[in-house]
């Protein structure tokens, strides 16, 4: 771990981490990591966060539903651009040290149903910034495969939740720039 960081630090370094060294990531640290997300605020405490980590043969298992999922989007992924496509998408995911799937709560009230996503997304974005300030690059998804029911069998998602974001951990491979963001002045409003 790096020297400490505060949180104005970590959030100005964040960002997406795309390629990752081959050390594996403790797992003391991602629970420090989980603690820090479920300080996330929470409308009314539902706790609506469900986590799975997946490494060994689950991350290899993951990596092979990426491949498979990559596939299917082609008409022919025998063809040489489609197969390469599918080949890097599961050495990119074979190359990644952790994943943390991230479930959230689906409520039958749909007010409940929002909050509670919100709040998974949160403890997301609380995770995100933790890792970069333990030195750990990171890398949040969403897409078509988190209703797989494959991966939902992986993760052994229960029926009342729902994949929200697949969020990949690792120390990074080099030393990334954050991307730009405009000044929020131009999309702020001040009113008195
Ligand atoms: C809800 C959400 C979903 C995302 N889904 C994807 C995705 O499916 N594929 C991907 O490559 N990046 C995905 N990203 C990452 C963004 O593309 C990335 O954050 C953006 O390019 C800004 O770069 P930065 O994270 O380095 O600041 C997602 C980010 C968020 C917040």
């Amino acid at each position: 771990m790096i020297g400490r960081m505060d949180a104005f630090e970590a959030i100005a370094r964040r960002t997406s981490t795309r390629r990752f060294t081959p050390d594996r990531v403790p797992r003391e640290e991602i629970e420090r990591l989980l603690a820090a997300a479920v300080r996330a605020p929470n409308h009314k405490l539902t706790e609506p966060w469900r986590f799975a980590i997946l490494g060994g043969g689950a991350a290899r298992r993951f990596a092979e539903l990426r491949r498979a999922y990559r596939a299917a989007k082609f008409p022919d992924p025998a063809a040489p651009e489609a197969a390469r496509a599918v080949e890097r998408a599961y050495r990119e995911a074979l190359e990644t040290p952790a994943f943390v799937v991230v479930l959230s709560a689906v409520s039958d009230d749909p007010v409940r149903r929002e909050e509670d996503f919100a709040a998974v997304m949160m403890a997301t974005q609380n995770l995100l910034i933790a890792a970069t300030a333990a030195g750990l690059g990171s890398y949040v998804r969403t897409g078509g495969i988190m209703n797989d029911p494959a991966l939902r069998e992986l993760v052994r998602a229960p029926a009342t939740h729902r994949i929200v974001a697949i969020v990949s951990l690792g120390r990074p491979a080099d030393a990334a720039e954050p991307t730009r963001r405009g000044d929020p002045a131009a999309r702020t409003l001040w009113l008195d």
